[in-house]
């Protein structure tokens, strides 16, 4: 044989990895039998956080190339897609640790104090990588973070907070995206004649249904203009940063059109991993947030209204954070600026040509 042989437990190091569940309540003899699927379960979590880490860290280098090589897409589309499959097991894994009640958790939960999900670290790093930077997540959790971590683990948050998230380089690669800019030809005029077309059209509905009553015409065309100046602000350098200085947007206007561009014409050839990798990071924020959301509702049916061991109001933080942590929200925005297919611009035979597989004339 050429290589030596290996021997499946030592491979795997089952020594540290099953001989790593310590019951505290043990070691207080009180044992208390579900403390072995709480850790179980907490050290099941961290080894598919550690697995993300890898997928999300190989993402970060492909895209950190001045110029990605195309070719690289569709493997960074593959991972980002692993890991949504990694999360449904996550959010699966709610319901083996909802087998425990709130008696059975009281028996050791004492003990635990001041740990907390809190201090995982690995959640910390996947949010932060992400792009969930401190400014945009609940102002409420910040101190609670840094005064629960030990002093390592604050100097390697405070380290990663300096480095580029994968938000902020999808937003670079967006914003160099050639789309829509062609020398003889400017989509984004056509788009807004297509737009104000579609304003036109519902403005007139509005105005001719004999059903509704003066009061509700005058609010329904009032929301028809709020529409319309979502659509304006696009096009407004000043308006779009302001909204970007507010944190309501956090991608470049540019890196915007591009991204509805793609959202657009997303049946182009050239469009399509694109378009797909727009789904993979909303994917990968949908299952993030309903982690969270499941996780929150467990804590309510676990401590009811009691705070939590690393001392946050638990379930009514947790209930706040589900709402505001989110990473990928410009990718959900992204539908308010989708117009009926039948309004959409045409693109001329040479725009076409190039979003398209083309081998000679
Ligand atoms: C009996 C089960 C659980 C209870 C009662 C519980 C309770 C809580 C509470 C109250 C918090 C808020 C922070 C605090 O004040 O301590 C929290 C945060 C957290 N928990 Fe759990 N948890 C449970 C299971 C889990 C599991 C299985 C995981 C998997 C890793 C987990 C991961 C986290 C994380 C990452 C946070 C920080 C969330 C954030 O700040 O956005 N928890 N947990």
């Amino acid at each position: 044989m050429k290589y030596d042989p290996i021997y499946y437990g030592d491979y795997l190091r089952l020594d540290k990895l099953l001989g790593a569940q310590e019951p505290v309540s043990e070691k207080h003899n009180k044992p208390a039998h579900d403390e072995t699927l709480f850790i179980i379960i907490h050290q099941a979590y961290e080894l598919w956080f550690k697995q993300i880490l890898h997928e999300v860290d190989s993402v970060h280098k492909l895209f950190s190339n001045e110029k990605m090589d195309p070719r690289d897409l569709s493997v960074i589309v593959h991972r980002l897609n692993r890991v949504t499959e990694i999360q449904r097991i996550l959010n699966d894994q709610i319901n083996v640790m909802e087998t425990m009640g709130p008696l059975d958790f009281m028996e050791f939960r004492d003990y635990l104090v001041p740990a907390s999900g809190f201090q995982s670290i690995q959640f910390r790093m996947i949010e932060l990588k992400l792009g969930l930077r401190q400014e945009f997540r609940l102002q409420m959790a910040k101190e609670f973070f840094n005064s629960r971590l030990k002093e390592e683990d604050k100097n390697k948050m405070n380290k990663l907070e300096e480095e580029t998230t994968l938000l902020e380089l999808i937003d670079a690669w967006l914003t160099r995206m050639p789309f829509g800019k062609s020398e003889n030809y400017n989509f984004w005029e056509q788009y807004r004649l297509a737009v104000d077309e579609m304003i036109g059209q519902d403005k007139k509905i509005i105005e001719s249904n004999r059903t509704l009553h003066p009061k509700q015409v005058e609010m329904e065309l009032r929301n028809l203009d709020a529409t319309k100046q979502t659509f304006d602000i696009l096009f407004d350098d000043d308006r779009y940063n302001a909204l970007k200085e507010e944190g309501k947007v956090r991608i470049s206007r540019e890196a915007k059109l591009s991204a509805i561009f793609i959202r657009l014409y997303a049946e182009e050839p050239i469009l399509q991993l694109p378009n797909n990798l727009l789904d993979s990071l909303i994917g990968i924020d949908e299952l993030f947030t309903t982690w969270r959301y499941r996780h929150a509702i467990m804590v309510h049916r676990m401590l009811g209204t009691k705070i939590g061991t690393g001392g946050s109001s638990g379930h009514d933080y947790l209930k706040k954070s589900t709402e505001r942590n989110r990473v990928f929200t410009d990718f959900f925005d992204m539908a308010t600026y989708l117009i009926p297919r039948e309004h959409m611009p045409k693109l001329p035979d040479e725009e076409r040509k190039k979003l398209g597989f083309v081998y000679g004339d």
